[in-house]
């Protein structure tokens, strides 16, 4: 499937874009990939609101194509050089005729190892789409479906984030699920009021990229475990979430996150993310929930920081028990919930 095909043919133009799109947080995870970018089981996530990433992207018709990044008004070869091979790999005539100019920056601080690269690199792709139709004047109906398919060839988790709310991408039960492209997910109503407060326990560079973590399941002695285990998870969540089954939820939700991190300790090159104070924070929110029953669950991506999920109903007590309890184990906490997906500036 090629969603491109029909920004084959046409002349470049000069156009200036700006997109804000948020991050978001897996429910169900997406480790391990099959062909080109494809996910080897399905996975859900939470798009957030607060951690977002603004881009503005100029298109100029050039005879000498060049590419030009500033985050937060610093040029950055390393991500030039990640956005070119990105672009290259999309095969598009019109990409050998512009000069693209990118000027980016996120909400969240530098440095947080909150993953920028599901926020950054939609929103770069949304300027991207944003322009290949107005170029084009194709008809703009399938835009997000298409926003969506270039920006899982540039991150996986990135193709998530152009949908608000609940999203589920790969192929499932789901009609109209697929591989190539996320959509939208309609949940119980009691599900939509989600918080999400961001443990930020370390904001040190990753020692193994998501990227590489990925290859990693290639050669990975429980690899088709993992991924049945995902697709049992993806088809309890979707049930849960419909239901409006918080504990459902919450517990598959810690599950995820457990499986994940066990992925990298039983690699054939272990490695690990977690800190000692990620395992101390989890720790105090079993001992926490045992105590209270109330409905606070975990989840962790890629990194040692943790995400504390919650109903907005239950979230004065919680709030407190975040700040008095577990801050302590934080070089930030940054409060965040369900967010209503991009916007166009
Ligand atoms: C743990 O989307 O960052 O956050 O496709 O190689 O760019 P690439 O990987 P990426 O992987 C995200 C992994 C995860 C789980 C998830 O978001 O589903």
């Amino acid at each position: 499937m090629n969603l491109l095909e029909k920004f084959n043919s046409f002349s470049p133009g000069a156009f200036e874009t700006t997109w804000r799109s948020p991050s978001n947080i897996a429910f169900v995870k997406y480790w391990g990939k099959k062909g080109h970018q494809l996910p080897a089981n399905p996975s859900i996530s939470l798009t957030l609101k607060e951690c977002f990433t603004e881009t503005t992207v100029s298109f100029r018709p050039s005879d000498l194509p060049s590419l030009e990044l500033y985050l937060d008004n610093v040029r950055e070869p390393k991500f030039e050089t990640k956005i070119n091979s990105f672009l290259a790999g999309l095969s598009l005539p019109v990409l050998s005729k512009l000069s693209i100019t990118i000027k980016t920056k996120n909400t969240f601080p530098h440095g947080t190892g909150i993953a920028s690269s599901a926020s950054g690199l939609s929103a770069f792709c949304l300027c991207l789409v944003d322009y290949l139709y107005e170029a084009s004047g194709t008809d703009r109906r399938d835009f997000f479906q298409t926003a969506s398919f270039v920006s899982r060839l540039a991150s996986g988790s990135a193709c998530r984030s152009v949908y608000p709310g609940f999203v589920s991408w790969g192929e499932s039960e789901l009609s109209g699920s697929s591989d190539y492209f996320a959509t939208p997910l309609d949940v119980h109503p009691e599900m939509r009021n989600l918080r999400d407060t961001i443990l930020v326990v370390s904001g040190e560079e990753k020692k193994v990229s998501s990227t590489q973590g990925h290859g990693k399941m290639k050669d990975h002695f429980f690899a088709e475990a993992r991924f049945a285990q995902g697709k049992v998870n993806y088809h309890h969540t979707l049930e849960a979430l419909k239901k409006g089954d918080m504990e459902r939820t919450g517990v598959i939700l810690e599950s995820e996150a457990l499986s994940l991190h066990a992925m990298m300790l039983t690699s054939p090159v272990p490695y690990t993310l977690l800190k000692p104070n990620t395992l101390a924070a989890i720790d105090m929110i079993w001992a926490f929930r045992e105590e209270t029953k109330l409905p606070l669950y975990f989840t962790l991506d890629a990194g040692p920081n943790l995400h504390l999920l919650y109903p907005e109903t239950a979230a004065n007590k919680i709030k407190t028990f975040i700040s008095v309890e577990l801050s302590k184990f934080a070089t930030m906490v940054i409060d965040d919930e369900r967010g209503e997906g991009p916007v166009k500036c």
